[in-house]
């Protein structure tokens, strides 16, 4: 992965980048970085933030032959990774909130952004946005944000050098990648439920369609979340927001 590499200092967004690649046939291991995005896209519509030169902002094109219900898969995948890659380099453990932000102490790092390019069920491309916060610095963020997100910098009392992180989520996403296309999902099951932050706990599920609370109770085969509500009922959870009710 990686030795096709289309490199920007400033971009919109490297996910809008890396689908017209894609669509005009980038081979799978196809990355897109950027220093700087203008309009960095999130999950559920939000807005990403990614100053100049402070984080990893990273797509990655993914061309799987798997059905379109297992693509949850390639989204906990990627999450296993690129806290691999965190713990390698840096030493920090950064937990997993379903399906993929990554936390440190409780706090956000990174987060994922799955896009599917897909005719009837069959997957055609998966574009694979990375959003890593490394080298900024407690007052880069709001006061609002740094409640909520933190950097490997802040974590780890030190800068890092965004290149060798980079690499490092690169190698640990093709290694499980490789491992996963021969024998299937369940090591990174095993690998994502051991990183979990959220299993076990009591959460509320948030979605266009309303809000669900009880206890995570684990991920399914597909990497569908489980959650079963007061009365016992189990739900599967495709997306949704993960909230921790006080
Ligand atoms: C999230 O947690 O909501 C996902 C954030 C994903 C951000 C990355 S940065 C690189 C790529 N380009 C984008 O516009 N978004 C993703």
């Amino acid at each position: 992965f990686g030795k096709k590499v289309t490199y920007k200092t400033s971009v919109k967004s490297t996910q809008e980048i890396a689908h017209s690649l894609a669509r005009e046939g980038a081979l799978e291991g196809s990355i897109v970085l950027a220093d700087e995005q203008t309009g960095g896209r999130g999950r559920l519509g939000r807005a990403w933030q990614s100053p100049s030169g402070t984080g990893i902002w990273m797509s990655l094109i993914l061309r799987p032959e798997i059905p379109l219900q297992k693509a949850p898969q390639l989204t906990l995948l990627i999450a296993v990774a690129a806290s691999r890659a965190i713990e390698k380099v840096t030493g920090l453990e950064a937990a997993i909130k379903w399906p993929n932000d990554l936390l440190i102490k409780g706090k956000k790092v990174a987060g994922i952004l799955t896009e599917l390019q897909a005719e009837a069920d069959s997957i055609h491309s998966v574009i694979v946005g990375i959003g890593m916060n490394v080298n900024q610095e407690k007052k880069h963020f709001t006061e609002e944000i740094s409640e909520i997100a933190t950097s490997l910098a802040i974590e780890g009392g030190k800068t890092y050098k965004r290149a060798e992180i980079a690499g490092a989520v690169l190698q640990e996403i093709e290694n499980l990648y490789r491992s996963y296309l021969v024998k299937g999902f369940a090591v990174i099951k095993l690998l994502w439920e051991a990183r979990a932050y959220s299993l076990g706990k009591r959460i509320t599920a948030r979605s266009v369609t309303g809000s669900i609370t009880g206890y995570a109770k684990g991920i399914t085969d597909e990497g569908v979340l489980l959650l079963e509500d007061d009365n016992g009922e189990i739900h599967s959870i495709y997306s949704a927001d993960i909230e921790f009710p006080s």
